[in-house]
């Protein structure tokens, strides 16, 4: 099989590159970055479908500025949903396979237990809203032969993220005051991108007329900003003291769910995948940055 991978320089696109240039694979696997495919440009979208053949693709590209967005609502537009959009017309033209990366912020974060993939959506940001109409473009434009992943928090030894922002700071810094109202669940990029590999294995993925499903994945437990930093700072020896702020506490642009906890039953019971826990991820890749250094 021919796979396209879009998102080749983003945390994602980084770690299924990483695992599948260690692995004895039939499979050919053609990542692309910006330079190559440029969502926010729709007509080089379709140029590079009319010149490039694909069984199945994978999406990780997005645009994840989170508090941006609200200024630059019309790229993020173009870019997580007209883009996808696009995408998804010709994957369905061209009988290739898509899976597409979403958001937990698709919700609003008010409830208290964590969300199924058939719960109500309802962003409650830009970021969130744009990426929910990308969700929406794939479900209309491709009724089978598609997959939505919805993911959270995602961290890993490449590019910016919470880790590393934290592990910057912790180190510059004596104290440092973090969220403790916002529940979630961290997500290891290379836990998700070894479940990906796993997905377009099995055979409820390789059959084709297949109905489109939106799967959740995280890692398993949960935890607020505030813990998570905490146990950053524990498994690295960092000597800096965390405090617990409120979400008002820590003004931003930007308003962000409150608890974005998602229920992980229907990803792990259809393909067989077992999620490890955070802390367990987290500690993996605090040892893979270690390595780095
Ligand atoms: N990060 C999170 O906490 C989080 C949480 C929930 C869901 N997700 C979703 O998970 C997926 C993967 O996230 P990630 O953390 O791996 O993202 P990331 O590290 O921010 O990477 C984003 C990728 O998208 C590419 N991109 C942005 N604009 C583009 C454009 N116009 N044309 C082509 N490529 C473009 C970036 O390329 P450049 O390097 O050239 O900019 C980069 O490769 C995304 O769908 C995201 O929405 C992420």
């Amino acid at each position: 099989m021919k796979i396209l991978v879009i998102g080749k320089t983003g945390q994602l696109g980084q770690s299924i590159n990483e695992i599948v240039s260690k692995m004895q694979s039939c499979d050919e696997f053609v990542f692309v970055g910006r330079d190559e495919l440029d969502l926010s440009d729709k007509d080089g979208v379709v140029s590079y479908f009319e010149n490039n053949n694909f069984d199945i693709i994978i999406n990780c590209a997005a645009y994840t500025a989170v508090d941006k967005a609200e200024s630059e609502i019309e790229l993020a537009n173009r870019i997580n949903h007209l883009a996808i959009q696009k995408i998804a017309t010709i994957a369905n033209k061209q009988q290739i396979k898509l899976i597409h990366i979403s958001t937990d912020y698709v919700f609003s974060g008010e409830s208290n237990i964590p969300y199924l993939e058939s719960d109500v959506v309802n962003p409650i940001n830009i970021y969130g809203k744009t990426k929910l109409a990308g969700e929406q473009a794939v479900l209309e434009t491709m009724p089978t032969d598609a997959t939505i992943i919805r993911t959270s928090w995602v961290y890993s030894e490449y590019g910016n993220n919470f880790v590393d922002t934290m592990l910057r700071l912790g180190k510059e810094r004596d104290e440092l005051n973090v969220v403790s109202d916002q529940i979630g669940s961290p997500t290891y990029a290379v836990d998700l991108a070894m479940a990906i590999l796993h997905i377009i294995q099995n055979e409820e993925f390789l059959n084709s007329g297949q109905k489109t499903q939106i799967y959740h994945y995280s890692n398993e437990g949960s935890c607020s900003w505030f813990d998570f930093a905490k146990e950053i700072f524990e498994l690295t020896n960092i000597q800096c003291t965390v405090n617990p702020i409120t979400t008002e506490q820590y003004p931003t642009t930007t308003q962000r769910p409150r608890n974005t906890l998602m229920n992980k039953d229907k990803i792990t019971k259809t393909f067989g995948i077992n999620i490890p826990y955070w802390e367990v991820s987290l500690k993996t890749c605090i040892a893979a940055l270690k390595k780095k250094q």
